[in-house]
C-alpha cells in the first residue's frame, strides 16, 4: 500500500510551511536526479517508490509537506496554506469580482490576476504558501439570493467566460513556468449554500442539458479547453442526481474529453468535505454507503485530489484501495497529475527558475495599490442621478453626513475571502484625507428598529447626506444564503427619516442584491451608488467618484431584482427560461427587473452608432470555410463591428460599449437579448470621439438547442448597443445551420 500516501488526501492536512526559505526538492543531485525533465512536460513519478507514510512530504524524494488548499480570490487571503506575519503580514486586496465584473474591462482583470499570482508567488518563495491557488470562482451568479454571489464576475456566462480567460491569464502567466497554478471552481451549477433544509452538501441540482451546455458549464469550458488553467475543483452539489466530484459525466466525459483537458499536469481537486458529503454522512448526498465508496467513486470518476476540511474525519483512502474501489491505474493518474501540475509551476526548479526570485518587494507595491484603487473607480455603477453628482464637497461652509454601517468600517469593503490589506481607506477617512468636513454617525446593518437621532442631528448640522449601506458579508457569505433580496427594514427607515429632512441624500450601496424600489420612491434621494466589495481603496473611490475627481463608467453585471422575485422563482429551480408563473431567470430571460443588467450612468452623455458600412448579409458556410486556424469552429472570428461614441457632455469619462444580441432565430422561446461582445473605452473627452472594434466569434451568435449543442442558425440578426438600446445594426445569416459544438450527452 506503499503508493497510497501519494494521493493528495493526507497532503491536505494542516501544514505550517518552512519559515525562513522554501526547502524545493533538488532535481539536478537528489534523489529526484532523471526523474524531472527540463521541458516540464513529463515526470515519471516513481510512485512505487513513494514510502508509506501519513505525514506531509516524502523526504526519500526530497518532497517538503505541501498544501494544496491556497485562498487569493481578490488578493491573497487568510486561510490554512498561507501563513502571514514578518514583511508579508499585509497584501494587495482587491475589490471582489462582482466589483471588478461591472467594470467590463478584460485587461483590468488580467492587471489583478498579475498582481494577485505575483504577490502569491512571493508568499510562496518565501515559505509562506504554496504554489496553486483556488481561485477564480466562475460559477454564474444565478439566484439574487446565493451567500458566494460576489465572488463571482456577476450573472452571465459570457461575462464570466471573459473574466476567467482574462483573470486565469493574469494568475497562471505567459509560461513556460505557471506562476501559480489557478483553480476555476465549483464544477459545477453550484450556487446555493442553504435553501431551508436543502445544502450545499444534499442539494441536486436538476439541469437540463440545455441550460447546461448554454449556462452553468461555458465558464468552465473557457477555463479547461481555452486558458488551459492548472487546475479545476468539483463542487459540493449534484447534478442530475450525481454529486458533482463523483460526476463522471461531468468530469470524464464533458471536461476532460469533449474539452481536451488532457495534459498530465492538469487535475481535479474536490471541495473541501465535497467527498465525504457524497458518502454516507449524515446531511450529505448518501450517493454511497460508505466514505471508503465515496473516495473510490471520486477518484475512479476524476476527482485527484480530496480536501479536507473540518468534518467528518480526513479522507484514508487505504480501505478503498483494499476494498478495490479504485484502481492502481486511477490512483497512479491522480498522483502524476497533481505533481504535474506542481512541475509546471516550477516547483522543482532550482533557485534560478522562472519567478523564483519573487520576494517581499513584489508585495504592496505602489503599482498594486494605484490599481486596487483603479480598479474599484471602474467597477462603481451610478445607478440614479438627477443631477446632484459630481458634487464639490470640501469648499468651505460645506459640511457632509457621512452615515451608515460601512461609512468607516473599513474591513466591510473586503468581502469573503480576504487578507490583511497594506491599508483599509474606507469613505470617512477618504473625505478627511480629501479635506471634506464630515459628521459620521453609524448605522444599523439587520436592526430592524433603529435609533436615528444621532444621524438626523448630524443631518442637520450638514448640506448634503451620504447615506453608506446596503448588506455585507456577514449577510451574504458561504454557507449562508438570504431569504429576502429587501433592503433590510432597519436601514430603509433610517434613509426615509434622512430623505425627509429637505436635505439632498445620496445612497452608496455596497454588497449584491437589495431591491432600491423604495428609494426611487423618495424625490430627496438624489443619487444612488453601487460599489459591491470594492477593496482596500473602496473609500477612495467612492468619494473619487462622489466628487468628480473619477467619472463613473461601471455597469450592472446582475440583474437586479424586485423583492417580489424571491416568492416567484424557488431557489431550487434551476431553470434559466420562464414557464407559467417562473419568471425566468438573469437579463436574457426575467422582464421586470429594478435595474437591468447593463445599466449604469454617467456624468456626461454620449452618442453612439455603428460605423457604416457593415455587411447586411453572410453565408454560414462561407463563414466556417474561411475559417482557419481556428482550433473549435465556435472560435472562428466573425467579422467586427466598429463602434463610433462621441463624447457629447462636458466630462471626460470611461464608456463601456455592450452588444447584445436579439432575433428569432433557433429554437423557440427567443431570449430577450444575449450579450455578444463588450469593450471598455477609456478617457473619451468631451467634444470627441473613439471607435471601439466589437471582436467576437462564431459562438457568440450561435444557441444552444435541447440537446445541448451550440448552433450558428439562419436568420436576421440584431445587435442592440447599450442598455437601453441607444443604436443598432442588423444582418442576415444564410444557408443551412451548422452545429459548431456538439454536445455529448449525458448518461440515459
Ligand atoms: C526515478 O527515480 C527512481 C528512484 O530514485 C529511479 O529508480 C528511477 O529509475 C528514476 N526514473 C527515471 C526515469 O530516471
Ligand atoms: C477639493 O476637491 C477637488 C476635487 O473635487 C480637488 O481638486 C481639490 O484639490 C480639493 N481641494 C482641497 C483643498 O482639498
Ligand atoms: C445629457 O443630455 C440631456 C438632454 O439631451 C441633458 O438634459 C443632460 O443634462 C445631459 N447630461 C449631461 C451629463 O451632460
Ligand atoms: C480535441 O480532442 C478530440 C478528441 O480527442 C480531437 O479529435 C481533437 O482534435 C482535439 N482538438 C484539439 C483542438 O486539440
Ligand atoms: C433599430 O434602429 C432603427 C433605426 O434607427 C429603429 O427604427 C429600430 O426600432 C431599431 N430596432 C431595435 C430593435 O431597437
Amino acid at each position: 500500500m506503499a503508493q497510497l500516501s501519494l494521493l493528495g488526501l493526507v497532503l491536505t492536512t494542516v501544514v505550517t510551511p518552512v519559515l525562513g526559505g522554501v526547502k524545493y526538492p533538488d532535481c539536478t543531485s537528489g534523489p529526484l536526479k532523471g526523474n524531472l525533465t527540463t521541458t516540464l512536460t513529463y515526470c515519471p513519478f516513481p510512485s512505487a517508490d513513494i514510502p508509506p507514510s501519513n505525514a506531509p512530504g516524502f523526504s526519500k524524494l526530497g518532497l517538503s509537506a505541501y498544501q494544496w488548499w491556497n485562498e487569493a480570490l481578490h488578493g491573497v487571503a487568510h486561510n490554512r496554506g498561507i501563513s502571514w506575519g514578518g514583511q508579508f503580514n499585509a497584501a494587495t486586496q482587491f475589490p471582489q469580482a462582482i466589483t471588478t465584473g461591472a467594470a467590463f474591462d478584460d485587461a483590468l482583470v488580467e492587471q489583478i490576476g498579475t498582481a494577485i499570482s505575483t504577490e502569491a508567488r512571493a508568499f510562496a518563495n518565501s515559505g509562506r504558501a504554496h504554489l496553486d491557488f483556488w481561485t477564480p470562482d466562475v460559477n454564474p451568479f444565478r439566484d439574487p439570493r446565493w451567500g458566494r454571489g460576489h465572488e463571482t464576475p456577476g450573472e452571465d456566462p459570457f461575462v464570466n467566460k471573459r473574466w476567467a480567460a482574462a483573470f486565469v491569464r493574469g494568475m497562471q502567466g505567459p509560461g513556460p513556468t505557471h506562476r501559480v497554478v489557478a483553480t476555476c471552481k465549483h464544477f459545477a451549477a453550484y450556487d446555493l449554500e442553504n435553501s431551508g433544509s436543502t445544502t450545499r452538501f444534499n442539494f441536486n441540482a436538476k439541469v437540463s442539458t440545455q441550460d447546461l451546455a448554454e449556462y452553468y458549464l461555458p465558464p468552465f469550458q473557457q477555463c479547461a479547453r481555452d486558458s488551459k488553467v492548472g487546475s479545476i475543483m468539483c463542487s459540493y452539489n449534484a447534478v442530475n442526481g450525481v454529486p458533482a466530484c463523483a460526476n463522471s459525466y461531468l468530469i470524464d466525459t464533458i471536461l476532460r474529453k469533449h474539452w481536451n483537458w488532457t495534459d498530465e499536469n492538469q487535475y481535479v481537486v474536490s471541495d473541501c468535505d465535497a467527498v465525504y458529503y457524497l458518502g454516507n454522512a449524515n446531511g450529505g448526498h448518501r450517493y454511497k454507503s460508505s466514505y471508503a465508496a465515496a473516495i473510490g467513486a471520486s477518484l475512479e470518476a476524476g476527482c485527484d485530489n480530496m480536501c479536507w476540511a473540518t468534518d467528518g474525519t480526513q479522507p484514508n483512502a487505504a480501505p478503498a484501495f483494499s476494498s478495490k474501489l479504485f484502481s492502481q491505474e486511477t490512483l497512479d493518474k491522480a498522483i502524476l497529475r497533481q505533481y504535474q501540475g506542481l512541475v509546471k509551476a516550477g516547483l522543482f526548479d532550482g533557485p534560478n527558475g522562472m519567478y523564483r526570485k519573487l520576494g517581499a518587494p513584489d508585495v504592496n507595491t505602489q503599482a498594486a495599490k494605484d490599481l486596487a484603487l483603479r480598479a474599484a473607480q471602474e467597477g462603481i455603477v451610478l445607478l440614479k442621478n438627477n443631477g446632484i453628482l459630481p458634487i464639490a464637497l470640501n469648499s468651505s461652509g460645506t459640511s457632509v453626513a457621512m452615515v451608515g454601517f460601512w461609512a468607516n468600517t473599513a474591513d466591510k469593503m473586503l468581502g469573503g475571502y480576504s487578507g490583511s490589506p497594506p491599508f483599509n481607506h474606507d469613505p470617512v477617512a477618504a473625505a478627511k484625507a480629501m479635506g471634506i468636513t464630515t459628521n459620521f454617525v453609524n448605522g444599523p446593518l439587520t436592526q430592524s428598529s433603529a435609533d436615528t437621532s444621532s444621524a438626523v442631528s448630524a443631518a442637520q448640522k450638514s448640506n448634503v447626506i451620504i447615506y453608506f449601506g446596503g448588506i455585507d458579508n456577514t449577510v451574504e457569505k458561504e454557507s449562508q444564503d438570504r431569504t429576502s433580496i429587501s433592503w433590510p427594514a432597519g436601514q430603509l427607515a433610517m434613509i426615509q427619516k434622512l430623505a425627509g429632512l429637505g436635505k439632498p441624500v445620496i445612497v452608496v450601496k455596497m454588497g449584491t442584491h437589495v431591491d432600491d424600489t423604495p428609494l426611487l420612491s423618495l424625490p430627496n434621494v438624489k443619487a444612488i451608488l453601487w460599489a459591491g466589495y470594492p477593496g482596500q481603496d473602496g473609500g477612495t473611490a467612492v468619494m473619487d467618484i462622489i466628487t468628480g475627481v473619477a467619472a463613473p463608467a461601471g455597469r450592472l453585471p446582475v440583474t437586479m431584482y424586485p423583492s417580489s422575485f424571491t416568492s416567484q422563482a424557488p431557489y431550487t429551480n434551476m431553470a434559466l427560461r420562464p414557464s407559467g408563473s417562473y419568471p425566468g431567470r438573469t437579463y436574457r430571460w426575467f422582464k421586470d427587473a429594478v435595474f437591468p443588467f447593463g445599466h449604469g450612468l454617467h456624468y456626461t452623455n454620449f452618442s453612439v452608432s455603428v460605423a457604416s458600412g457593415f455587411p447586411a448579409s453572410f453565408s454560414i458556410q462561407d463563414l466556417l470555410a474561411s475559417c482557419k486556424g481556428a482550433a473549435y469552429s465556435d472560435l472562428c472570428p466573425f467579422p467586427s463591428v466598429p463602434v463610433v461614441v462621441a463624447n457629447t457632455g462636458s466630462r471626460l469619462s470611461d464608456y463601456v460599449v455592450l452588444g447584445f444580441l436579439a432575433g428569432q432565430y433557433g429554437p423557440a422561446p427567443y431570449p430577450i437579448k444575449t450579450l455578444a461582445a463588450y469593450k471598455r473605452l477609456f478617457a473619451v473627452a468631451p467634444g470627441q470621439s473613439q471607435t471601439a472594434v466589437l471582436e467576437w466569434t462564431l459562438g457568440n451568435l450561435a444557441r444552444v438547442d435541447e440537446r445541448g449543442n451550440s448552433v450558428l442558425y439562419p436568420g436576421t440578426y440584431t445587435l442592440l448597443l447599450d442598455q437601453p438600446t441607444v443604436a443598432n445594426v442588423s444582418f442576415s445569416l444564410s444557408g443551412a445551420e451548422a452545429v459548431l459544438d456538439k454536445w455529448p450527452q449525458p448518461p440515459a
